[in-house]
């Protein structure tokens, strides 16, 4: 028995990979480089090649490693460039996700944990997300998320499968130690970002909008340590495991910081200075986003505990500080 990781070259899925070697489970990656890390796969981890699509070659590769479970990272992630080309988000979220559970269900996979995203919410009418709020999603990239869940839905329905679609509010963070952290190409996440200023490697950080209904003006989001949304995969599986109900669950904290708060906490992990200017407001930006995690800490037994603001912040500075 054992995992199958989709984009374990990637951000997220390269530190999932650690925590399952590391509590010894048999995992399996697949990921084709598109934006993904050669360098963050490790040695010994059976590695295929190839789009989550390829269904010619990804039904022989579950089959042959007995993959059991899935735990599917593989994704385009950027909201602006969704809007401008939604094909490709169509194609790579929605369709290669749909192929996927085809070799899933062809290949006698039983669970599937999904990466799915606050997106699926759009402009939130209450302070705190809970999972019944209304699901409108103002932009292409979470259409396609919110898509691929009704799919597992369905498919939970009518053929058996467990699911969790595990909402991602704002993942931040690495594991120095392990050598990994977040690298984005082209950089759009405002953690990455406000850490390259703070190392010179860009001049400013420009606040996209500080006149929103906020404390300070600037949006306010739930930044969640990408170590636990990993724990949080773990325990998902556990609950399903264990005979629990397939469905939804956020994945934050319950509390959030504005982009001038994490600006604040960078120049006092780093101890360096991080010029600012305020720009015009990025289309497709709600003020708040913020998770009631209540959900999944009751169904999972899994609480986010490493995710105050300055222990993100340090830990996503001491990688970015080694990294050339
Ligand atoms: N921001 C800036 N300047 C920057 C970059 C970001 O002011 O240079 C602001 C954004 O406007 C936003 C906040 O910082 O208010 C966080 O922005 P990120 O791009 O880091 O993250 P988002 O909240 O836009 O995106 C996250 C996930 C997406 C997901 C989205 C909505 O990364 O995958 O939440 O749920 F779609």
């Amino acid at each position: 028995m054992s995992i199958l990781v989709t984009g374990g070259a990637g951000y997220i899925g390269s530190h999932m990979v650690d925590l399952l070697r590391r509590t010894r489970n048999e995992v399996v990656i697949i990921d084709d480089l598109r934006t993904g890390h050669r360098a963050a796969l490790p040695e010994g981890v059976p590695w295929l090649n190839a789009d989550v699509a390829d269904r010619a070659r990804v039904v022989p590769f579950l089959k042959r490693y007995g993959v059991d479970a899935i735990f599917h990272f593989a994704a385009l992630i950027q909201v602006a460039e969704s809007m401008i080309e939604p094909r490709r988000y169509y194609v790579g979220n929605l369709a290669a996700g749909v192929a996927l559970l085809e070799s899933a269900l062809d290949a006698g996979v039983t669970t599937f944990v999904l990466s799915s995203t606050a997106a699926v919410y759009g402009v939130p009418s209450a302070p705190l997300l809970t999972e019944d709020h209304p699901v409108r999603p103002i932009n292409v990239y979470g259409e396609t998320k919110l898509a691929l869940e009704r799919v597992l839905a369905s498919y939970a329905a009518a053929y058996g499968l467990r699911y969790a679609a595990l909402r991602y509010f704002n993942a931040a963070g690495a594991d120095p130690e392990a050598g990994l952290g977040e690298r984005h190409e082209p950089e759009s996440h405002l953690v990455p970002i406000v850490l390259e200023a703070a190392l010179g490697r860009r001049r400013h950080v420009t606040i996209f909008g500080d006149e929103y209904p906020t404390p300070d003006g600037t949006c306010v989001r739930d930044y969640i340590h990408v170590k636990d949304l990993c724990d949080a995969h773990v325990a998902a599986r556990a609950y399903l495991d264990a005979g629990g109900e397939s469905g939804a669950f956020n994945l934050g904290t319950g509390r959030g910081y504005s982009v001038r708060e994490v600006i604040e906490a960078a120049r006092r992990v780093s101890g360096r200075d991080v010029s600012v200017i305020v720009g015009p407001r990025r289309p497709g930006d709600p003020p708040t986003l913020v998770a009631s995690p209540t959900k999944a800490e009751t169904a999972f037994g899994w609480r986010a505990e490493r995710s105050a603001l300055d222990r993100i912040v340090t830990d996503a500075w001491r990688w970015h500080s080694r990294v050339p």
